[in-house]
């Protein structure tokens, strides 16, 4: 017997289709087909991540749904169609370019959708599906099944924020990289990087929101036992941007220079400000004893005092009797 999950796996892989068939097939498809061109995606990348377009009228989806049998409470338990208080029903996606999100086993389990037009301030850039019953936001990741063989053999996972930063490096030869699309990222996410490597490397938009991000970002990950780094970019530019920008190899090149662990990342964050003031000075050494607090296993806390009291030169002791006695406040 077909359970309730499966009806919604089917109807989303029905959708997916269509939205690709509209970008390939109809005639308002070549809209959706330039912005992508526009935005540098070569026919493999769209092909590989199952890109499409949602056509810009209320019921394009809906409408061919239902006459193709699929039975409308799952398309509303999807978030494709939406039915207004009236009985009245539209397509939740219009207009849009869409960005199929997979589970790890490749189904797809909802929608990233992004709007073609660059200055619309009533509606949002990017709507996605709501969460159902096989869409659990928290635990998905964005580009994780094209990218689950890449992360085995690199050993490496690399962060970004949006769905065209995972297409632009996976384009450019960097297979290993997904992203937390439609949420900060979660416990469950890491988790979830955790079956395949150890070792995340964020790669976050080069503004105040993406450094924010970072933060909280790396945090998380040392609380769950992966390892981190960080790589910045010049401010105003994203993983996506900056690599169309300065094309593979000098990106490569880049991210490898530009790599830093969480301390080194800290430290040169508050640098600019602790210069010369013994006060911002303990405060950031104090913020990076608290992120080396995070760290479960203790011979790699360990290490990173020792990095920190190398950098800062400060006392090892020091840092330790601070982390002990964060450790007291704690409970
Ligand atoms: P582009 O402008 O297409 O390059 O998008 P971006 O990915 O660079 O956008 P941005 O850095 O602003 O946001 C990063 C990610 O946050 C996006 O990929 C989306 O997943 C999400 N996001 C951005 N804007 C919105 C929004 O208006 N609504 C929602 N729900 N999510 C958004
Ligand atoms: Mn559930
Ligand atoms: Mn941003
Ligand atoms: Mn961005
Ligand atoms: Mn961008």
């Amino acid at each position: 017997e077909q359970s309730e999950r499966d009806s919604l796996f089917i109807v989303s892989d029905f959708a997916n289709k269509h939205f690709q068939h509209n970008l390939h097939q109809h005639e308002q498809g070549g809209i959706g087909m330039s912005y992508l061109k526009q935005r540098g995606l070569s026919a493999n990348t769209i092909k590989k991540f199952e890109l499409g377009y949602s056509v810009d009228e209320w019921t394009d989806l809906t409408d061919t749904a239902l006459k193709a049998g699929y039975q409308q409470k799952y398309l509303e338990a999807t978030g494709l169609t939406i039915v207004k208080e009236d009985g009245k029903k539209y397509d939740r996606f219009r207009g849009r370019v869409m960005f199929p999100i997979h589970n790890v086993s490749g189904r797809v389990v909802g929608f990233g959708a992004r709007t073609l037009k660059t200055n619309d301030k009533k509606s949002p850039k990017y709507l996605n599906s709501p969460e159902s019953d096989i869409y659990h936001k928290s635990n998905v990741l964005y580009g994780l099944f094209q990218a689950k063989q890449a992360l085995r053999m690199q050993d490496m996972c690399y962060m970004v924020e949006g769905y065209l930063d995972v297409l632009s490096l996976h384009q450019g030869g960097i297979e290993n990289v997904v992203a937390s699309s439609g949420t900060s990222l979660t416990e469950g996410q890491i988790k979830l990087i955790g079956r395949y490597t150890q070792n995340i490397t964020v790669l976050y938009d080069g503004d105040a929101a993406g450094i924010k991000a970072s933060l909280r970002g790396i945090d998380l990950i040392l609380e769950n036992g992966l390892n981190v780094d960080v790589v910045t970019f010049p401010e105003g530019e994203d993983p996506d941007s900056y690599i169309q920008k300065v094309g593979d190899t000098a990106f490569k090149a880049y991210i490898k220079e530009h790599a830093q662990d969480f301390i080194s990342f800290k430290t040169s964050l508050y640098a600019a400000e602790t210069k010369g003031s013994p006060v911002k000075k303990a405060e950031a050494i104090r913020e990076i004893v608290a992120s080396i607090a995070k760290v479960p296993d203790a011979i790699k806390r360990t290490v990173f005092f020792r990095s920190c009291s190398l950098i800062f030169d400060i006392d090892e002791q020091v840092l330790i009797s601070e982390y002990n006695k964060m450790q007291l406040q704690e409970r």
